[in-house]
């Protein structure tokens, strides 16, 4: 059994708690069967492979750099504000992102406040349990199936609350507000017995996906889903995962929240050289660059497919 300590910020588990099976998966890029990439030159001082275009590796987090990533709450104001430039890198509030997201499950339901009602920068969560109609696509079960997608997603505080990103005060399971954290109170209403609730919480996290394109974000924001699956574990079975059902939970975050250009529908620092022309004579002249193409995964049909084919679809 892994040693996992329930953590405030993403990143501790790092030092001393995931498994290094499980780390490995997280730092997977799915599309390039390599690592993720920094993709920032926030950490260049640190030496050559820390350079923007390099792979994240767990060399570079382990040891004496355990805690060189860390949430944006905990950063500098310098290093805030010149991420802000460089990247419009601004997080959202909790409470915000709880008013757009109690939009899209009004819409979902057909009534306002499913989950929880507004208040003034705030919200009260309901504890009643949620009520679904007995009617085909409104059960239940399509609720956790239904897709959603959070771009441009940081450290996806609108996939899972764990903590606030703008003051980092941790936020209690039972009024959390992410849209990930609101499938896994419904299959904790609902499912019956052990087996069932792990079922449907794999195909919860099977539904939600998020892409981000700093690879320091990218990684808070799969260790905070990774320690949403151990927290609710915890509350309500009163055990730590097993080793294979984290690697399973980190394999399926892994594909579902990816590092892309949202812009291009690449991977940054992706491109591959490609003949230019079918007469080449092996010059280098001849060679081009061409985007890598960000994968992602339709894990109800089986399918892997590039993402830019679902937005270009005309
Ligand atoms: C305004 S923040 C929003 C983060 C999060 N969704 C939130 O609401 O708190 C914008 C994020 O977009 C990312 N970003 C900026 N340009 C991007 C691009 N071309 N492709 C993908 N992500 C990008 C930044 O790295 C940053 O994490």
């Amino acid at each position: 059994m892994v040693d996992l300590k329930i953590h405030t910020n993403a990143g501790e588990g790092r030092e001393n708690g995931f498994h290094a099976a499980v780390m490995r998966i997280l730092l997977t890029d799915r599309t390039t069967r390599r690592n993720i990439v920094w993709a920032t030159d926030d950490y260049e001082d640190c030496g050559e492979l820390y350079r923007a275009e390099c792979p994240i590796t767990m060399d570079l987090l382990t040891g004496e750099n355990a805690k060189l990533i860390q949430p944006r709450t905990t950063k500098t104001k310098s290093d805030r504000m010149s991420r802000t430039k460089g990247r419009a890198e601004v997080f959202t509030p909790a409470w915000m992102c709880n008013e757009q997201n109690n939009l899209i499950d009004a819409a979902w339901f057909g009534r306002p406040d499913v989950f929880n009602f507004s208040t003034n920068k705030g919200w009260k969560t309901n504890s009643a349990v949620i009520s679904f109609e007995d009617k085909r696509g409104r059960r239940w079960k399509d609720y956790v199936d239904a897709k959603r997608l959070e771009i441009t997603c940081g450290e996806a505080p609108y996939l899972t609350s764990r903590y606030d990103m703008v003051t980092g005060n941790p936020i209690e399971i039972r009024d959390r507000i992410g849209l990930l954290d609101r499938k896994l109170r419904v299959v904790s209403e609902n499912a019956k017995d052990e087996s069932e609730w792990l079922k449907w919480t794999f195909r919860a996290y099977e539904s939600i996906y998020g892409f981000e394109y700093q690879g320091d974000s990218l990684l808070l924001a799969r260790e905070n889903l990774l320690y949403t699956f151990v927290e609710h574990m915890q509350n309500q079975w009163n055990r730590a995962p097993q080793p294979s059902e984290l690697k399973r939970v980190a394999s399926v975050i892994s594909w579902n929240v990816w590092q892309m250009d949202g812009l291009s529908f690449a991977v940054p620092f992706g491109k591959t050289d490609v003949q230019g022309d079918e007469h080449a004579t092996g010059s280098r002249d001849n060679i081009e660059k061409k985007e890598v193409y960000c994968k992602i995964r339709d894990w109800r049909s089986r399918k892997t497919l590039q993402y830019r084919t679902l937005v270009e679809r005309k």
